[in-house]
């Protein structure tokens, strides 16, 4: 049961934007790029590296407030492959952040029933970093409330690659036929296998772009770009983001109002058009 208290005083601006929200057509799944850090650093004449500190205070304040909303699953972009080409500074400090992160927030997650899930390519980071991730990913693995993803050394074309390997292995040792290779098929071999593709695609500090993330998943994803910086991201963003997203009309390539009976459909239903 979703306690809008929790989430925002009564009276105050967030919670006239939570009010307005219909709590029973929530997303299932909702995912981030977190962007801006560096420039909000920049506007304070600041390191950059104190953007991504910041952005902590952001990571802690979305898992909350998902995990209030009761959404099934959150997933934040962390780090991408292409990540590694910032100064080395800058990426000793971001998995610095994340392993504090996990060593603080292993005891809220599991008071809160929050399973850990990584996607991304796990053996290209630190063995230090691994075994931080490990233990937050084996303590909550009992956990039945939201899932909470983080990409990590994540980018969807690696992630596409990998499939198709695995389904190209499995086609090799005769496990699979290469005629079953359907949709199903390739998302089983996602690293987000088992969960919802997301509803909601937030993107922070105003660029329109993809950046690599979860090209699969976000085929029908309603996307909300906000121009709020990434430190500067708190739950008032993101009802607001929620409440664009019930603004919207899901076609999913179809069309709202059903045809008469009478006029046969020109194409077979499972063949989508944009
Ligand atoms: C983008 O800002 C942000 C990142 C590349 C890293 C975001 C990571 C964190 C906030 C830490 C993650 C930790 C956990 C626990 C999930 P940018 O540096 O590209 O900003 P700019 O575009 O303004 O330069």
């Amino acid at each position: 049961m979703i306690d809008k208290d929790l989430l925002a005083a009564p009276g105050t601006p967030e919670r006239s934007i939570l009010d307005g929200l219909d709590l029973a057509r929530l997303p299932r799944h909702v995912a981030v790029i977190m962007d801006g850090n560096g420039r909000w650093a920049q506007q304070r004449r600041l390191p950059r590296v104190e953007g991504h500190r910041s952005g902590i205070h952001s990571v802690r304040a979305t898992v909350e407030t998902a995990a209030r909303l009761e959404l099934e699953a959150l997933t934040l972009y962390a780090f991408s492959t292409e990540n590694w080409k910032r100064p080395r500074l800058e990426v000793a400090t971001l998995m610095a952040l994340l392993k504090e992160w996990l060593a603080r927030e292993l005891q809220t997650l599991l008071a809160n029933d929050i399973r850990l899930r990584v996607v991304g390519r796990l053996d290209g980071l630190e063995p230090s970093v691994v075994r931080e991730l490990q233990k937050g990913l084996d303590a909550t693995a009992r956990c039945r409330g939201m899932v909470f993803n983080i990409a990590l050394n994540y980018s969807g074309r690696a992630e596409l690659t990998d499939a198709m390997r695995a389904l190209a292995e499995d086609v090799a040792s005769g496990k699979l036929s290469p005629a079953a290779i359907d949709e199903a098929a390739v998302a089983r071999k996602l690293y987000t296998a088992g969960l919802p593709d997301p509803d909601l695609l937030i993107r922070t500090s105003g660029e329109m772009r993809i950046s690599n993330f979860l090209l699969w998943q976000i085929a029908y994803s309603e996307i909300h770009v906000t121009p709020v910086l990434w430190p500067d991201f708190r739950a008032r963003h993101f009802f607001e983001a929620i409440a664009d997203f019930q603004k919207r009309e899901r076609r999913y390539g179809g069309v709202l109002e059903p045809e008469p009976a009478e006029a046969p459909a020109l194409a077979p239903p499972a063949a989508a058009s944009r």
